[in-house]
């Protein structure tokens, strides 16, 4: 399977906005984004601050306690997921994620190694803290000819 890695270090929190929102505008027609990351990793802000870019209104929060978050925006149906809580196979098969995705939909999941194998073609995003917290570095990793594809024409 053909991928790429692309490493950008010193991300404050505005430089990682800014990245996450040139991610959010690779996302068309549809796309799987694993957040990885220890606690506090800055993966939920990663989220928010694609969902705004793709048009969401509303307050994105974290689904830490109800797992899943859907918003429709702009036709985009996009689904946030925090698998932190799962622990069980059958307990990610409850949250019905679609599968095959459908064209305008957008899976965006923290704490989700467990859908490696469920999404093979997919962005990586693996968040790291730096400089005692103050910044994070952000390991790029795109799996599959599409992804590969998305990164390689990615200007920073
Ligand atoms: N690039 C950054 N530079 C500095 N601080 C940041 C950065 N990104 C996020 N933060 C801060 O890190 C804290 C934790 O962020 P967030 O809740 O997004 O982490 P998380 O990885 O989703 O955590 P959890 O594992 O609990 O879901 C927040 O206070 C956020 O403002
Ligand atoms: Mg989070």
């Amino acid at each position: 399977m053909n991928t790429l890695r692309i490493d950008v270090p010193h991300q404050n929190f505005a430089d990682m906005q800014h990245l996450a929102e040139q991610i959010a505008d690779l996302v068309a027609p549809r796309a799987v984004v694993l957040l990885n990351g220890p606690l506090g990793a800055g993966k939920t802000t990663w989220v928010q601050a694609m969902c705004r870019r793709l048009g969401v209104r509303e307050s994105v929060t974290s689904p830490t306690f109800d797992l899943l978050h859907i918003y429709q925006a702009e036709g985009l149906t996009i689904y946030h997921v925090d698998g932190y809580r799962l622990t069980q196979c059958a307990e990610w098969e409850v949250l019905d994620l679609p599968n095959p995705l459908g064209v305008n939909t957008v899976i965006l999941a923290e704490w989700a190694e467990v859908l490696r194998p469920v999404y093979p073609e997919r962005l990586e995003v693996t968040l790291r803290l730096e400089n005692g917290g103050t910044s994070r570095g952000v390991m790029l990793w795109g799996v599959g000819p599409e992804w590969t594809e998305r990164l390689r024409g990615f200007t920073r």
